[in-house]
């Protein structure tokens, strides 16, 4: 693993734009893997600003996120497809057409689930971002989830529902089952760039990097990738000091 301590969110947001760009202009075909929450907001905004000022293309970038929550689409603006549309889709030249998310709405959740490992497993990403729940989560990847686990349904543990409250307008509106990729999808990926800030996550960044490796954190599974860069700031990482 690799770590990047910064200063300040900007200035981590700068840093994971650097491990972005990179993947995206040499590779203008690349399959990047997206996450949603305040995490990778800054970082999106600087994706933005590069597109618009630098002229960085996403023309023939494709997409994948995630997770979504179970019973939330578009018309919600709580959806992880809107949030991806306003914070990032709308502000660079992907092709709607290339970017993916799991369907929270879908008919058949289970077929769902099927449908969206076998479009992971014929487009692996070169990279994957991550941001990290406070209980050591990824994607929504709860604790004691199977490391080989592909995508899935999953019950969201109520200390997830509290913390993503704030996105809702009340803790009863927050969905109680979410679709993710499984921690094997994760893993799958080229490269993974993981980004986290603020003393709530300290705890969970010290277990990803200096835990043990163990299904009760899945994000200390990421110690076993061969390529991953960690770009937090200093209350983020104050435990591992
Ligand atoms: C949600 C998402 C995760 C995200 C986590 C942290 O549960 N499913 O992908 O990493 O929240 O969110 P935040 O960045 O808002 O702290």
């Amino acid at each position: 693993m690799k770590g990047i301590v910064t200063k300040n969110t900007d200035e981590l947001a700068a840093e994971a734009l650097k491990v972005m760009l990179d993947v995206v202009q040499n590779n203008p075909n690349a399959v990047i893997g997206l996450a949603t929450g305040s995490s990778p907001v800054g970082l999106y905004k600087k994706m933005i600003e590069d597109h618009k000022t630098n002229g960085t293309t996403y023309a023939n970038i494709k997409s994948v996120n995630l997770d979504e929550y179970v019973g939330l689409g578009i018309e919600s603006d709580q959806s992880y497809v809107y949030f991806m549309n306003d914070n990032l889709f709308k502000g660079i030249d992907i092709k709607a057409e290339n970017t993916n998310l799991p369907n929270g709405k879908a008919k058949d959740m289970q077929e769902e689930c099927a449908r969206y490992t076998a479009l992971l497993n014929s487009m692996p990403q070169d990279i994957q971002l991550l941001g990290i729940g406070a209980n050591g989560h990824i994607g929504f990847n709860e604790p004691n989830t199977p490391f080989d686990s592909t995508t899935h349904i999953v019950e969201l543990e109520e200390g997830t529902r509290r913390d993503n409250a704030r996105f809702f307008a009340s803790l009863d509106e927050v969905p109680t089952h979410a679709i993710t990729m499984g921690i094997a999808n994760i893993m799958n990926a080229k490269k993974i760039l993981v980004v986290a800030n603020g003393a709530n996550k300290a705890k969970a960044v010290y277990q990803m990097i200096k835990g043990e490796v163990s299904e009760s954190c899945p994000a200390s599974i990421l110690q076993k990738h061969n390529d991953v860069v960690v770009v937090v700031d200093e209350a983020a990482y104050s435990l591992c000091k």
